[in-house]
């Protein structure tokens, strides 16, 4: 089976996810019977490209990192002439093969969601899918944005917002069935966790901050991070997904981590206690983001560096832990190809 995809942003996430799914293409065709070809990608400032033959991703990943235009790129065969992101996901939406894809990967925006948004929305009522590491149209419009899903038979995945690869959303959607969250809890945001560590080792912020920046996983601007509004976001997706909330980030309470939690991390320590950015909700009440001290018997108190966890409350099964040691872009990546693959298993047969 064929599956076109766009590529709107190809920033850290988008070449990784370029790469990764290159690296995968013969396992891809054995175990799953799935090509890709991307047949159009879509930057802010790096330029557009759109064929219908296919766009060589890696060439493209190569010239955007060397500061080029995606504009200079000879694409394979039918070249198509866009000027914006919406004209790529137009393009899309006219091939002929059974699984069209837009993966969207552009810079969050926290005052609107835009213009993912707007991608978004655009790619599913064209018809086509689509697979986000953006957490803004999660946390923004989960609703809205699955009714156009249902209405055109697509699907609206977004496993990478929550920490990254490690399955959240489709763990809960796909091996809990009837299984009912009452709550959650959890450290979400690497950045600050690493920052909290260092400084209660007595290390410097700045140097922290700047190491998570150098990896590519504190967000373009680091005040986000910082600010508190990345755990926001990631707290209204997930309130909106397992709890039904229907908020933005805008209705969580927040509050983000300074240069005096330094102090307070370092004074937690001696005290055998731990300083951490914790986001949680419950179902009917708003969620909270604040550095809370936990004692050492905390299980979110051991998380160290980019660690993330996430306690769920259910009427089920009691108490079940999600926890992620490590993280990165390659685990952001296949967040997106597992979204891929979840689309492709749902059409069965070879068309
Ligand atoms: N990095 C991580 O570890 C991580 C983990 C989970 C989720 N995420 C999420 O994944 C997304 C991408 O992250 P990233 O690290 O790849 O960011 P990034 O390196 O800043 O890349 C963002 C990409 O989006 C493009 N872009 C921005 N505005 C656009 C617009 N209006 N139209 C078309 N393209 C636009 C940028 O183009 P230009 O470069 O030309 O401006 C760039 O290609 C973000 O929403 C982030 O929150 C990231």
């Amino acid at each position: 089976m064929l599956a076109d995809l766009a590529l709107i942003g190809f920033g850290n996430v988008g070449r990784r996810f370029a790469r990764l799914l290159s690296e995968r293409r013969e396992r891809l065709a054995r175990e799953y019977n799935l090509t890709c070809r991307v047949v159009g990608i879509a930057t802010r400032r790096h330029g557009l490209v759109c064929s219908a033959d296919g766009v060589d991703t890696i060439e493209a990943a190569e010239l955007v990192e060397a500061g080029g235009s995606l504009a200079d790129l000879r694409p394979r065969g039918r070249a198509v002439d866009v000027k914006t992101s919406y004209d790529v996901i137009d393009e899309l939406a006219k091939s002929p093969t059974h699984l069209r894809v837009v993966v969207e990967t552009t810079t969050l925006d926290i005052a609107a969601a835009q213009p993912a948004l707007d991608h978004v929305r655009r790619a599913l009522e064209a018809g086509c899918h689509v697979a986000t590491a953006n957490k803004g149209p999660v946390a923004f419009a989960y609703r809205e944005l699955m009714a156009v899903a249902a209405t055109r038979g697509t699907w609206f995945l977004f496993e990478g917002v929550v920490m990254d690869g490690v399955p959240v959303f489709n763990l809960v959607r796909d091996t809990m069935p009837t299984v009912r969250i009452e709550s959650f809890r959890g450290v979400v945001n690497s950045t600050t966790n690493h920052i909290l560590t260092a400084l209660e080792a007595g290390d410097d912020y700045g140097t922290a901050l700047a190491q998570m920046q150098a990896q590519g996983i504190a967000e373009a601007d680091p005040s986000l991070d910082v600010d508190g509004w990345d755990a926001a976001a990631k707290a209204a997706a997930l309130s909106n997904v397992l709890l039904d909330g229907g908020i933005t980030p805008h209705d969580v309470d927040r509050t983000g981590i300074g240069l005096e939690t330094g102090v307070w991390a370092r004074e937690a320590a001696s005290r055998g206690n731990r300083v951490r950015l914790v986001a949680s909700a419950r179902r009917s009440s708003l969620p909270v983001v604040a550095p809370v001290e936990l004692p050492p018997d905390d299980l979110l108190a051991g998380l160290r560096g980019i660690a993330n966890a996430l306690v769920l409350d259910t009427d089920t099964l009691g108490r079940v832990v999600i926890s992620q040691l490590d993280g990165g872009l390659t685990h952001t990546a296949y967040a997106l190809l597992s979204d891929l693959l979840t689309i492709r298993k749902s059409r069965p047969g070879n068309r």
